[in-house]
């Protein structure tokens, strides 16, 4: 194994992933509650967790989710309104929060109006100083958040959220920086199909640097990954279900 902090779960493919992402991640949940009383989550966009955030959302996990002790974060966000297709604050709202019509209290989005860089001060300030749970993905580029190979952002080590101007559509986005990577207590990433195969390979390996591949930031992390996800990692990260 190439770090002994890397906490490798291969998943099977299917309906499986889904559910182990929701036992998992209410189980920490529960865990930062009995701990500090209360759960502050920064949760990632992308098509990866939807189906988690419905199972949570339905119960359908070993356990039950603490979501009167948990507020709602964002990992990252595309600098669109709150209501459109593109808005991870609108995905997250809609599986997560289905059919409630006014916006729920705990869930806590960027600030739709002003100037890009005051919104994302101001989210900054919102962050907490430590997030209890920080969800994220990988992209097939080794993005992660909204930090992508070679950003200025990723040698940012002073503000915790900043707009960012990316060659993805939309182009205008909103992340989380490194420093809030590194202090998060928990992180977990999650990773389907084989399209990703080749950069989960590379971040659990040493030979590769956050610049090339932003989700090295996360390597000490739990990674969930499904069959396809984990084909191209050296077989000692992959035998047994855990490391
Ligand atoms: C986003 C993300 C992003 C995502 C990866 C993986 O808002 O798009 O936060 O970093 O996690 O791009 O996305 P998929 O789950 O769609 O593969």
């Amino acid at each position: 194994m190439s770090d002994a902090r890397n906490r490798v779960i291969v998943s099977c493919a299917g309906d499986a992933f889904a559910g182990t992402a929701a036992d998992m991640l209410a189980d920490m949940a529960r865990s930062a509650v009995r701990e500090r009383g209360r759960c502050f989550i920064a949760l990632s966009g992308g098509t990866t967790p939807e189906p988690v955030y419905r199972r949570l959302r339905d119960g359908e996990m070993i356990g039950s989710f603490p979501w009167e002790e948990t507020d709602f974060f964002l990992s990252d966000e595309r600098d669109v309104p709150r209501d459109h297709p593109e808005s991870n604050y609108a995905m997250i709202r809609r599986s997560l929060f289905p059919g409630k019509t006014a916006p729920p209290g705990n869930l806590h989005g960027v600030p739709e109006d002003g100037d890009r860089n005051e919104r994302a001060a101001a989210y900054g300030r919102e962050l907490p100083g430590a997030v209890d749970l920080l969800l994220l993905g990988i992209g097939t580029d080794g993005h992660t958040a909204s930090l992508f190979p070679g950003s200025p952002a990723l040698i940012e080590k002073e503000r915790r959220f900043v707009a960012v101007k990316t060659d993805a559509d939309p182009p205008w986005r909103f992340t989380i920086t490194p420093p809030v990577i590194r202090s998060a207590r928990r992180v977990v990433v999650l990773a389907r199909g084989k399209n990703k195969a080749n950069k989960v390979a590379e971040v659990l390996s040493p030979e590769t640097t956050t610049e090339r591949v932003p989700a090295r930031l996360a390597r000490r992390g739990w990674w969930l990954l499904d069959e396809p996800a984990a084909a191209d990692l050296p077989p000692l990260l992959t035998e047994g279900n855990e490391r």
